[in-house]
Order: C-alpha cells, then structure tokens, then sequence
C-alpha cells in the first residue's frame, strides 16, 4: 500500500490562524503569566508557533502521553509517559494539543491536571475532529474544526512519519 497526502490547509492559512489565536490569548491573559503545557510530540510545531505570538509573559512545559500505537485507531488506553517537570499550582495554565479526536486523551490529562490546583486550566487545539467527539471536554481556542479524515503534518503524525510537513495534510492509502 502507498501512503498518499493531500493538501487540506495550507501553510499560510495555519500560520495566520495561529496568529490569530494568539491575539484572542493575549487579551484573554492580559495582567496574568501564562503556562503553556504542550503535549509531545503532535503539539510541539504549534506550542512554538503560538509562543513566537504571545505578548504575555509565557513559561512553557512538555508533557508526552500515548493513545494511539503505530496505527490510525486509539488504543482507548491513555498512558502517561512523561510528567511536566514543573509545578503548576496556582498558575494559568494552557493546556496545547495538536489534535482532539475522542477527547479521551484530554479528558484523562484535564483530570490529572486540575488535581494539582492550577489558578485556571484551559485548552488550545490546533485541530478539532469534533465529529469524533467520545468524551465530554471542552475546548476555549481552536485552530480549524476538521471532517473525519486522518491528519497529517504541523506535528501529526503516521508512524512517527510526517511531522515536518508545513502543511496540514489527509493521509490516504493507494493500492501500488
Ligand atoms: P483522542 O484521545 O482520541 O482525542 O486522540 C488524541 C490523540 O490521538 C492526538 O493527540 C493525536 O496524537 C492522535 N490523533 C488523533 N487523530 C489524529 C489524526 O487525524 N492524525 C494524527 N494523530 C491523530
Ligand atoms: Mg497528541
């Protein structure tokens, strides 16, 4: 089977939304100091791009969990497999995904999170596969609200392939 990519958004379109986001952010948190929690690997490309765009006084952590394998399907179980290195109590947090798809992973994560007692704890997602909705969260910044199709590029992956991609892509297979 080939492995075919089709552009769905370009560079452009998700560099100005980013940017974009980042305004709404920065009059958000206006006065406040911001934590942005990035989970790896998917959000790293977006944490980056929408920090370069902040004006508040920002602090970023990393955080990695596992709901997907190799393949296209969640594996319903979320692992935690490495924690933020910093302390969030008492901070605002902003919670930077690549991509909700069931919302399990974020559900599991906003759990975890609001335990520690941050001051606030909202959630930033490049990309919102709301179709796909399984679990009840809810997300304050969106990039692009997208169809059921497996995306590629800006930090998603296939197989830990295509994460460098510029552009936003849909993943495909081809008979060869
Ligand atoms: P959820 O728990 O079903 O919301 O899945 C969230 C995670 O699955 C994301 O953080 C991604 O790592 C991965 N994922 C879900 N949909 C896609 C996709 O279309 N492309 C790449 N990764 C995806
Ligand atoms: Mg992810």
């Amino acid at each position: 089977m080939k492995e075919m990519i089709t552009e769905r958004i370009r560079e452009d379109e998700i560099l100005k939304r980013i940017r974009e986001l980042a305004e709404e952010i920065n009059r958000d948190y206006e006065g406040m100091k911001l934590h942005l929690a990035c989970v790896l690997k998917g959000g790293v490309y977006f944490a980056c791009e929408l920090s370069k765009h902040l004006t508040v006084p920002v602090t970023i952590d990393f955080m990695s969990l596992s709901s997907y394998g190799d393949g296209m399907t969640s594996q319903g179980v979320i692992t935690l497999n490495q924690d933020l290195t910093q302390n969030i109590a008492g901070k605002h947090v902003l919670l930077v995904e690549d991509i909700i798809d069931s919302g399990r992973t974020l559900f599991y994560v906003e759990n975890m999170l609001k335990k520690r007692e941050p001051a606030s704890l909202e959630v930033c997602a490049l990309l919102d596969k709301k179709c796909k909705r399984e679990a009840d969260v809810s997300i304050k910044y969106v990039g692009f609200e997208i169809e059921d199709y497996f995306a590629v590029g800006f930090g998603l992956d296939y197989a830990q392939k295509y994460r460098n991609l510029t552009y936003i892509g849909e993943l495909q297979f081809k008979e060869d």
